[in-house]
Formats: C-alpha cells, sequence, structure tokens
C-alpha cells in the first residue's frame, strides 16, 4: 500500500487512551496535515487500511466519517474519499488553522533582538532541561558512528592535507562532493563555483557583506530566522520584512511593491523549507523570484540549509537553478543533516566569488581542514542517503507528535504551521499573548522555546508567536513540558 510506512509513524504518534477508530483517523489526518496527502488526492482504500491498521473493516469506516466530519476528506461515490480543501481561516472541527499572513506595511528597520537571543543562547547550553528554542537536531538524529570512522578515514588518508591550511575557496575534494549532491537541486556547478565557510551563518554573512554597504536595505521573510536579523544588525542594515504565505513562502507580489518603494540592495530567502514556517515555495514562483531580482539588478542570497529536509522524499529544486546573470548567491551547510557542530557550510555565490573569497580570506583565513576532510569522506559514501532518508522520516514523525500535543494542549484556537520538511514548527497565539512571558517563565522551570519577537526587526509583530524545535528526544518529559506550557497559556 502507498505510503504505509509512514501511516505507521503517525500510528505510532496519537494518544493511547483514544478509541481506535480515532487513532486511524488521527495517522491519517496527520499525513494530510504534513502535505503528503495533498488536496484532491485519493486516500487509501479501505481494504488497505484494513490490512494496514489490522482493525475491522467497520473501524476503517468510522474512521472515514469522523475525517469527513472533521473536514479533511470528502467521499466520492463509487471511488472513495479524497482529501478536501481546507478553510484555513477558520480551522475545521478537530484540525488547526494555519498562522497568519501579516500585512506589509512596513519600512526598513533596524533591528534589535540581541539581549533575547544571548540569553536564549546560553539557556540552551545547559545540559540539563527540555530545548525547544534552537534549531538544531538532537544527537540521536545525528549519524554519529558513521562521522567517526569518516574522521578516522580522513586522518588516515588525507594526513598532509589537514595539517596544511586549507584557503578559499576550501578543500577540493569536499567541493566535488558538493556539486554532486547540489545536482539533485538541479544545479549544474563546477567546484570551481563553491566557496567552503564556517556553516551556513558566515556563508550568508560573507554574502551580505559583498553586496551590500553599511545602511543599505535588505528584503527579508517575515517572519525570519533570527541568525540573519542579527547579521542584519551586526552589518549596520535595515531589514525590509516581506509577508510570507505560510504555505508557498515569500509573497512575490509584496516584493515586487517594496522593490518599487526602497532601494533594496538584496533579498535574503529560504524557498525549501523555510525557518521558522517550514513552506516550500512552488518551482514556477522560485523562478519568478529569480527573475524578478535579476531584472533590477538585486542580488538573491537564497539559503537552502533544509533542502535536504523535505518530508516527500523529493529533494526540491532550488532557485540557484534558475539563476543566469550569477546573481544568486546559494547558502548551505552540513549543520542540520550531519552535525551543528562540525561547521561545515559552503556557498555556491555566482558571479560575486572574487568578492567573497576575499572576504573570507581577510576575515578568517581558512576553515578548519579536517571536518571538511572528514565530511568529504563521509559523502563519499552511499551512507549518506540512507541517513537522510531516515532523518527526513524522523523529522517528519516528530514535527506531527509535536503538532498533535499543541493542538491538545494549547488554548482553543491556536494556529500552527505546516512544515513540509526541517523540523521547527511555528504557532500562533491568540493577538494579544505575550511569548517573551512565557519564555521567561518557561526558561525558569527549564523550557526553552524561541519567542516570535526573534523573527522580526518590528519586537511586537510576533509577540503572539513562538517557535519549537521537533527535533528533540519526544519522551513523557517532553510531552509534559507541552502541556505544561499550554497550562500557563491556558491560565493567563
Ligand atoms: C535558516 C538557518 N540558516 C542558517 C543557520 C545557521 O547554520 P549553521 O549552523 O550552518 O551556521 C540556521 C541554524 O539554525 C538556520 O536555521
Amino acid at each position: 500500500m502507498k505510503n504505509c510506512a509512514c501511516l505507521r509513524m503517525n500510528e505510532a504518534a496519537t494518544g493511547m487512551s483514544k478509541k481506535r477508530y480515532e487513532e486511524v483517523a488521527e495517522a491519517v489526518a496527520g499525513r494530510i496535515r504534513q502535505g503528503m496527502y495533498a488536496v484532491g488526492d485519493r486516500i487509501p482504500g479501505t481494504r488497505d487500511l484494513v490490512e494496514h491498521f489490522s482493525v475491522s473493516v467497520s473501524t476503517i469506516m468510522a474512521a472515514q466519517r469522523l475525517l469527513e466530519r472533521q473536514g479533511w476528506v470528502e467521499a466520492r461515490p463509487r471511488s472513495g474519499y479524497y482529501v478536501r480543501r481546507r478553510n484555513q481561516e477558520g480551522a475545521a472541527e478537530g484540525g488547526a488553522a494555519l498562522p497568519k499572513v501579516t500585512g506589509f506595511e512596513s519600512a526598513p528597520t533596524l533591528v534589535d533582538t540581541q539581549q533575547t537571543i544571548m540569553s536564549l543562547v546560553q539557556a540552551t547550553q545547559s545540559p540539563r532541561g527540555m530545548n525547544f528554542a534552537m534549531a538544531a537536531p538532537a544527537t540521536q538524529f545525528l549519524p554519529a558512528a558513521a562521522m567517526e570512522k569518516a574522521f578516522r578515514a580522513a586522518l588516515r588518508e588525507s594526513g598532509e592535507e589537514i595539517e596544511a591550511y586549507s584557503f578559499p575557496p576550501g578543500a577540493l575534494r569536499l567541493r566535488e562532493a558538493i556539486v554532486q549532491r547540489m545536482k539533485d537541486a538541479w544545479c549544474d556547478l563546477e567546484p570551481d563555483d563553491i566557496l567552503i565557510t564556517n556553516g551556513c551563518h558566515e556563508a550568508l554573512t560573507l554574502a551580505l557583506r559583498a553586496v551590500t554597504q553599511p545602511g543599505d536595505v535588505v528584503a527579508v521573510e517575515s517572519p525570519t530566522y533570527f541568525g540573519l536579523l542579527q547579521v542584519i544588525d551586526a552589518l549596520g542594515l535595515k531589514a525590509l520584512e516581506i509577508p510570507a504565505d505560510p504555505k508557498s513562502g515569500l509573497s512575490l507580489e509584496a516584493l515586487q511593491l517594496a522593490l518599487e518603494q526602497w532601494p533594496v540592495k538584496a533579498c535574503v530567502a529560504m524557498p525549501n523549507f523555510s525557518n521558522p514556517l517550514g513552506c516550500l515555495m512552488p518551482d514556477e514562483r522560485k523562478e519568478q523570484l529569480v527573475r524578478l531580482l535579476e531584472v533590477r539588478g538585486v542580488p538573491l542570497i537564497e539559503n537552502d540549509i533544509y533542502g535536504e529536509l523535505g518530508f516527500s522524499g523529493l529533494r526540491p529544486r532550488a532557485a540557484k537553478s534558475y539563476d543566469r546573470a550569477g546573481g544568486v548567491l546559494y547558502c548551505s551547510s552540513f549543520s542540520k543533516s550531519i552535525a551543528p557542530g562540525l561547521r561545515v557550510g559552503w556557498m555556491a555565490p555566482g558571479r560575486w566569488l572574487p568578492q567573497v573569497g576575499y572576504l573570507k580570506f581577510a576575515s578568517t583565513l581558512a576553515c578548519p581542514s579536517l571536518p571538511q576532510m572528514a565530511v568529504a569522506h563521509y559523502l563519499a559514501q552511499a551512507d549518506f542517503d540512507r541517513h537522510l532518508r531516515r532523518m527526513r522520516h524522523e523529522f517528519a514523525v516528530h514535527v506531527e507528535r509535536m503538532t498533535t500535543a499543541v493542538l491538545r494542549h494549547f488554548p482553543p484556537g491556536v494556529r500552527v504551521s505546516q512544515p513540509a520538511g526541517g523540523f521547527v514548527l511555528w504557532v500562533e497565539l491568540a493577538e494579544g499573548r505575550d511569548t517573551v512571558a512565557l519564555y521567561r517563565k518557561a526558561l525558569a522551570a527549564g523550557v526553552s522555546i524561541a519567542p516570535g519577537t526573534l523573527f522580526s526587526g518590528d519586537g511586537d509583530k510576533y509577540r503572539h508567536c513562538l517557535r519549537l524545535n521537533c527535533a528533540a528526544p519526544w519522551t513523557a518529559e517532553a510531552e509534559d513540558a507541552i502541556r505544561q506550557l499550554g497550562g500557563w497559556l491556558r491560565a493567563g
């Protein structure tokens, strides 16, 4: 049966006290929520579901009726059940609405979230406590044993290279391996097009430094990854926040207006599984985005750090693949897929390569050689693709578990994102709720969350929102922590 394994994972995520038909309905709804069955798709038929869940026909029929009542599916006579277009504004019974798209009324702003960020960073250094704040996979998801072998192989086979400086553009063997992987994102590059960096964060920094001057305006998605706002702040730039749709990402219509109105010097976007919304921009919109900026000579800084972590298993195309004029500065890293502590990232900066290479050299001289060679050795094995398959599946399960727990424990009316990849969940509470206060209360109890204020230069825009890292071990304590967060919200 199609997608059996994924149904099984959602089944495991459901509550024990539920009736069997409710569990089945919840597992199927989870798949729809994750976008694995799209609107108009036929869900597996009665016989398949009976076989898969090992339950009676009447249990499956009850589950189908429940899914229909909840608005997930509609019955088509003599054909089966099909995924319905849901009203995302008001959630159908039993499901959740998507977060709202913010209006576009902003002017470029200076960013000031330094204090909250640094307290968050310190809080998550603690080995105890529940880390739902930082978007970093827990060690259980990482290929530790395979990397240990890769480090040994690197030391054994690449000794001389490891001892030497690895000046820009970085280790050739690694750049060759990256070029191969980028073919899956439809990018046809040469090793000489690639520059190795100290993680994606350095790639973003170098890209912004190459294409802007202090005081310049940079268009960013709203909400956006807070590390990017930090870089914008540190470089004395101004962020112009462009609304992002929780399904399709950056609004091109709003971006066009912004380009007409403001002297935008660069645009930073995450077309594949953005952080924090987890949305996937359709390919035709990626192409439109590249063309829109190309005709105005505005560089696009593409952050594709989650590109290989889509739940459907299909590696989406990068916007870079539509780049004809070398105006896309592609940035990524292995922080989400292998280990953040390696600090191995890369960029394909197009026609900006000479400037970026010089800035890299001038700021940090070289990247550490050993992690580069270890990653190169690891990528040479088939194991990486197997690991990615497992990881995507695990992340989909964990996002689903977190979504179920949030919907169960948070106050009614909560809206949640429906990530198509990555491992973070964006949660929107009723207007007026204060997630900074919640953050402080939770931190005192050993639970860290990322308050929504971090995801915008305008401190208050997302005060009623928060982001949860789902790549943490899902234990009874984790669910208790979500219940506790919900309890505080219900009480307050
Ligand atoms: C969207 C995004 N970009 C960049 C980074 C930083 O990546 P790296 O650890 O490779 O520097 C993160 C880390 O959370 C991220 O979520």
